[in-house]
């Protein structure tokens, strides 16, 4: 074993990419609170049984499971949104609603890692909680969109509703974990298969799902308003999805972001109750989605509390990292303070305040000979380079070398952060 090797699916990220991760993590989170969402962080490491039930089989079948020391099942969590429905119903069911929150949150799912498929990575989710609308849904996925459009990803949203797969296999009386098995199959887009086992239960269900999942939206209205007498009381409140799922796609468009219906979608979650979405970069070459999200009503009743409105999202931050491709992060201006003998240490401090209030990144070399300090200066790509030697400092000034070009000044230290930032 080489030893100098993360885990199979795991990486260190460092350099300039990971200068490119804190700039979409710093921007993320900018651009939630923006939009009224407020942070929250939750264990990395829950108990299995808070995933257990309603993660889904792909999910549930990729989880760090493990005891810990006390003979307790935990696991590294594949996802976030279970552990916001645990923290509402334990510690904000008291806040006024809609709570709306985000999270920037290392996931861990044991899957075949690939080209933007990793065992640990990273995302960065936003989640209403009580509203019924749909403004709740257009609320974090606006949110979401323009995020991607302040780092630069074109995108495109792909929409669907489970709300339908769900009634119609529902009307059949299938139980929760065969419609389970169903849905996973048609994630995996083996839709042949999923008709096969769902007409070996019951073959209306099998038909009238295989009838949907081949019509547009313009006809699920009359698709349903046909079905009236086989769907009964499921009639009301699919007309009511259907409404939410057009009226998703209509406002995106309008806004205008391009979203699409797909009566495929259904996620690989279990939880989810209706409106479903996913993101797609329609820049370079990244297939897989970038994020995704929808409704999970009643998610609360799972772990016993009362029921609850939810929806929300989560965006799969090392996937629209790969999309930026080649994009370089606006460097921030650098600067080496080289100290040279005699000059105190206060003052080199001093100096270094003086160019953090105006947002100038510095580092201190402590060097003997000014060579020295200019040749690492401009090895480790400093911009500047501000010479503190005995003589000048005693006037007040120090030298000011543009290392990209060569000029060097004589500046006034009141005048330095002004000088530097004028220049650039
Ligand atoms: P999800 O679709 O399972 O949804 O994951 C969201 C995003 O995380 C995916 O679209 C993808 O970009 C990224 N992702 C997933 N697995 C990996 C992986 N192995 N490597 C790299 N990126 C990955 C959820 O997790 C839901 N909790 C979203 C949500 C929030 N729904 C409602 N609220």
């Amino acid at each position: 074993m080489n030893t100098y090797l993360p885990p199979r699916g795991m990486r260190d990220i460092f350099g300039e990419d990971a200068e490119i991760y804190e700039y979409v993590f710093y921007e993320f989170k900018r651009i939630a609170k923006l939009h009224g969402f407020k942070p929250v962080y939750t264990p990395t490491i829950e108990f299995f049984k808070l995933f257990a039930e309603k993660s889904g089989e792909e999910i549930r079948e990729t989880m760090y499971v493990f005891k810990d020391k006390a003979g307790r099942v935990v696991t590294l969590r594949p996802e976030v949104t279970a552990s916001i429905v645990r923290l509402y119903l334990r510690s904000l069911r008291g806040w006024v609603k809609p709570v709306k929150l985000y999270y920037v949150a290392q996931c861990f799912r044991y899957e075949e890692p690939q080209r933007g498929r990793y065992r640990e990575f990273w995302q960065g989710g936003l989640e209403v909680i009580g509203v019924e609308g749909l403004m709740g849904d257009v609320e974090a996925a606006y949110a979401a969109s323009r995020f991607l459009e302040s780092i630069g990803v074109i995108h495109k949203y792909v929409v669907g509703n489970v709300a339908f797969h769900r009634a119609i296999m529902n009307v059949y009386g299938l139980p929760d974990d065969f419609q389970e098995h169903i849905l996973h199959l048609i994630d995996k887009r083996d839709v042949d298969r999923a008709l096969r086992e769902l007409s070996g239960r019951s073959r209306d269900a099998s038909n009238l799902l295989g009838e949907f999942l081949g019509i547009g939206l313009e006809e699920i209205e009359e698709f349903l308003n046909h079905r009236r007498s086989i769907l009964g009381d499921h009639l009301d409140k699919l007309l009511f999805e259907y409404e939410r799922l057009r009226g998703f796609i209509d406002i995106l468009n309008k806004m205008g972001y391009e979203a699409e219906y797909d009566p495929l979608l259904v996620r690989g979650l279990a939880y989810y109750t209706g409106l479903i979405y996913e993101y797609k970069a329609k820049s370079g070459d990244l297939r897989i989605s970038i994020g995704g999200g929808g409704r999970y009503d009643g998610l609360s009743t799972v772990y016993g509390g009362p029921y609850e409105y939810f929806t929300g999202l989560a965006l799969g931050l090392d996937r629209i990292i790969l999309a930026l491709g080649n994009a370089k992060v606006a460097g921030r201006v650098t600067a080496a303070i080289i100290a040279l003998p005699g000059i105190p240490m206060e003052e080199v401090f001093n100096v270094k305040k003086l160019l953090e209030e105006y947002g100038v990144s510095s580092s201190i070399i402590h060097v003997k000979k000014i060579r020295k300090g200019l040749s690492i200066a401009s090895r480790k790509g400093y911009k500047y380079a501000i010479i503190m030697g005995v003589r000048e400092f005693s006037e007040g000034k120090v030298s000011v070398k543009d290392l990209e070009t060569g000029v060097q000044e004589t500046v006034n230290i009141k005048f330095l952060p002004l000088y530097i930032i004028l220049r650039v």
